[in-house]
């Protein structure tokens, strides 16, 4: 279920409480993903990697975030792309609590169709039930999606004329809602703490598509940014922290037995000469 104009009105009155008695200011893009995050966890890497694909498409690449909410992902994509631009369907959302909209936030609802072409359409976290594949399909060469395993899952192309060519696994806002709640917010004892934490999985899923012909250049420019990455040229976030102390590091393989990855670790999918 989307969440209705009510709830953001509770959860900002929440907000506003929470913001009392909070022990740190990056905490609450984790407790409060809509008004203030994302509901997937991101580091300054998946702006960089989303940048480097782009480039490699065009030398002005233009992007759209469909479903973008308030635009706190985009805006960090604006860093790089300035051109970014985001739909959203529900105008309600600005309106209900006087917050202005961005000139780059459209009002439209993608089930009615894309009207312009873009390099790359991002999607990120969908609601269960909301699937725009097709008008999506139709205007992009790459497509970036984010998904909660197990909730949001029309973000799957392959039958629509995409490949994917790489994924990668970053925890979502619950999970670290969960390591932050219990750590600092509760009256749980440190060795309970630390069990719980042990049993933690990672819950969000990247998927990069593409045009079958853009395949080869784009793996191959995803490949030179990881190799960028991993020699550290990169600079991070402030509340990237956050993912740091609860446990959800850069290249961190968890020790639940389920999880098949280490976080941010890019699988490819495709023979390279492809
Ligand atoms: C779960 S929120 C995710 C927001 C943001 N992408 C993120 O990850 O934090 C989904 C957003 O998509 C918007 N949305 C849902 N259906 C849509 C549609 N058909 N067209 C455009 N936006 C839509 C909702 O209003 C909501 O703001």
């Amino acid at each position: 279920m989307p969440p209705q104009i009510n709830d953001i009105n509770k959860a900002l009155d929440a907000l506003n409480k929470f913001r009392e008695y909070t022990i740190s200011p990056n905490h609450e893009r984790f407790i409060f993903p809509f008004l203030c995050g994302s509901y997937f966890t991101y580091r300054k890497i998946d702006v960089i990697r989303i940048f480097a694909i782009a480039k490699t498409i065009s030398e002005n690449p233009t992007y759209l975030d469909v479903g973008c909410g308030y635009g706190d992902f985009l805006e960090k994509i604006r860093e790089y792309i300035p051109n970014a631009e985001g739909i959203e369907k529900s105008a309600e959302i600005f309106y209900s609590i006087g917050k202005a909209k961005p000139e780059y936030i459209k009002i439209a609802d993608a089930y009615n169709g894309i009207d312009k072409k873009y390099d790359i359409i991002f999607v990120g976290w969908m609601e269960p039930g909301v699937d725009y594949r097709d008008q999506i399909s139709e205007s992009a060469k790459c497509i970036i999606t984010t998904l909660d395993q197990g909730l949001s899952l029309a973000a799957e192309f392959d039958g629509h004329g995409f490949d994917k060519i790489a994924s990668w696994v970053t925890p979502s806002w619950e999970d670290i809602n969960i390591e932050i709640t219990n750590r600092y917010y509760s009256k749980i004892p440190n060795e309970l703490i630390q069990k719980l934490a042990d049993l933690r999985g990672a819950h969000n899923l990247w998927y990069v598509y593409c045009r079958p012909e853009l395949k080869k250049r784009i793996k191959n420019a995803l490949k030179l940014c990881l190799a960028e990455e991993l020699e550290k040229r990169y600079e991070k976030y402030e509340f990237e922290t956050v993912l740091d102390n609860a446990g959800y590091k850069y290249f961190e393989r968890l020790k639940n037995p389920f999880t098949k990855y280490k976080l941010w670790d890019p699988v490819f999918d495709f023979d390279t000469k492809t």
